[in-house]
């Protein structure tokens, strides 16, 4: 892993995060609950954006990959087969001075981090969240949160299977909430205890897991490319093989230079026949595949990445931050990838006269559509240009009286502050071409360049 210093704070993070309205702590007015964080009108956006990112790629874009959404209350024995209720578990150790509980392998020192007092022997503590199945609380009616998703895919696997027809290999791929009452929480939205989770098992015939395993590595790092991760900022961390849970033939960490340091943001495991084998037993259920070619019978491996849609949000949010100097001020950017930024385009009156107004709300009508838009007349244009280069919107579209006589507006984009006026009604198209990758100066018919180098600042 190579050493680098993180390019953002994690102070700025937060404090755009809060200012922008992307992220609120939960019931903040209580005092907030930890562990626990609220998505704000722009941080929703971004979210529904990175789980459609990896919905496209995973799903949509495939013929080996089906959907599925299963419920988070599972029966219990689930957990038990799975293994979880016996060994999802974190080394808990208790200050004996200050009852201050932390996680053993998070400590650098065998003391109290807060106040040096001694620390309890270590003792194992279930992750998972219980509750109470039904009007009566006891023992018999407990079950869970889930703490992951992937176990709606090991129990689904047959209905998926008779009802898909599917051949080997092919995937199941599920987004939802999971809960784990971590020891400790906190780098904001990086460890919390209610997540999404954006899940994909990939059942092959045994035999091929080594190379589907580097398959799914190289098309995962590549997705976070593709999405605006720097390269340099992902790393592979392989699991040493002695350490290896139970079930775990290989597993490798991808991480991420985050503002603490590199950290997991997902994980990719080859968990062999493990879940299946498991569930088949506990169940009494026949979870096999029926091979037509070799005509056998036989439990496929699990190929699974899986990562946490808040820390991959975090990720974007980092690599996107940017700060240039601009007069007197700093410009910050959040050079989020097109297709991830929370709003596309935002629509800025010159004015707000009556007929300049009710021109440009026509123009905003027709983009939202398709186009997630924001209408702003508010403040100077200069203001309002750097409220949206700090949320990230890749294109503002000036709306002036000449707009009126000509028909035209101008188009400047977000990260050189490029210009060029362009037909209304060549719009919408043209914003679309950019989004998905067309050169900012090319221009439609009756389009002209206003601003063809970075400005100076
Ligand atoms: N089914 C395998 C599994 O759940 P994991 O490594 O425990 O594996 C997968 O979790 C991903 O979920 C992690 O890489 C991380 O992105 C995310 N994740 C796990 N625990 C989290 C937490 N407490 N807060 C936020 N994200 C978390």
């Amino acid at each position: 892993m190579s050493e680098q210093t993180p390019t953002v704070t994690m102070e700025k993070i937060v404090s755009l995060a809060r200012r922008r309205g992307f992220v609120f702590p939960s019931s903040e007015i209580y005092g907030g609950l930890s562990g626990c964080w609220d998505y704000g009108p722009l941080g929703i956006e971004l979210k529904r954006n990175v789980k459609q990112a990896w919905w496209s790629a995973m799903v949509q874009e495939r013929d080996d990959m089906v959907g599925i959404e299963t419920s988070i209350l599972m029966h219990p024995k689930v957990w038990m087969a799975s293994g979880h209720l016996k060994s999802f578990t974190d080394p808990l150790v208790e200050c004996k001075s200050c009852h201050q509980r932390f996680r053993a392998d998070h400590l650098a020192e065998n003391k109290c981090p807060a106040c040096g007092g001694e620390l309890t022997a270590e003792r194992q503590f279930n992750l998972m969240f219980k509750t109470f199945i039904g009007p009566v609380e006891d023992g018999s009616n407990t079950i869970y949160l889930r703490p992951e998703t992937a176990q709606g895919m090991f129990v689904n696997f047959d209905n998926v299977l008779q009802t898909t027809r599917r051949k080997l290999p092919f995937g199941i791929a599920q987004q939802g909430k999971s809960f784990r009452n971590e020891i400790t929480t906190g780098n904001f939205i990086f460890r919390s205890r209610e997540f999404e989770q954006m899940e994909m098992e990939y059942f092959v015939k045994p035999g091929t897991d080594e190379k589907w395993f580097e398959y799914w590595l190289n098309e995962r790092i590549n997705w976070y490319v593709k999405h605006g991760i720097k390269r340099e900022h992902l790393s592979v961390l392989e699991h040493e093989k002695a350490k290896l849970a139970h079930y775990a033939k290989r597993v490798c960490d991808i991480t991420f230079l985050y503002p603490m340091g590199w950290e997991e943001i997902e994980g990719l495991a080859s968990r062999t026949d493990y879940d299946l084998k498991q569930h088949a037993a506990a169940s009494g259920k026949v979870l096999d595949y029926y091979d037509d070619e070799t005509k056998e019978h036989y439990v496929p491996y699990v190929i699974e990445p899986a990562v946490g849609v808040d820390r991959s949000l975090l990720a974007f949010m980092c690599d996107a931050y940017t700060e240039e100097p601009d007069k007197e001020e700093t410009r910050i950017v959040m050079r989020f990838h097109p297709s991830l930024a929370p709003v596309k385009v935002a629509i800025l009156p010159l004015s707000k006269k009556e007929n300049l107004s009710n021109f440009a709300r026509d123009i905003y009508k027709n983009l939202r559509t398709t186009l997630t838009t924001q209408y702003d007349d508010t403040q100077s244009i200069g203001r309002r240009y750097r409220r949206q280069d700090e949320i990230g919107t890749p294109y503002c579209v000036t709306v002036d009286f000449q707009s009126l006589e000509d028909n035209r507006v101008t188009v400047r984009e977000r990260d050189l502050m490029l210009q060029i006026r362009i037909p209304v009604a060549e719009l919408k198209k043209t914003i679309e071409a950019k989004m998905a990758g067309e050169d900012f100066l090319k221009l439609p018919p009756g389009g002209e360049v206003v601003q063809a180098k970075p400005k100076e600042a």
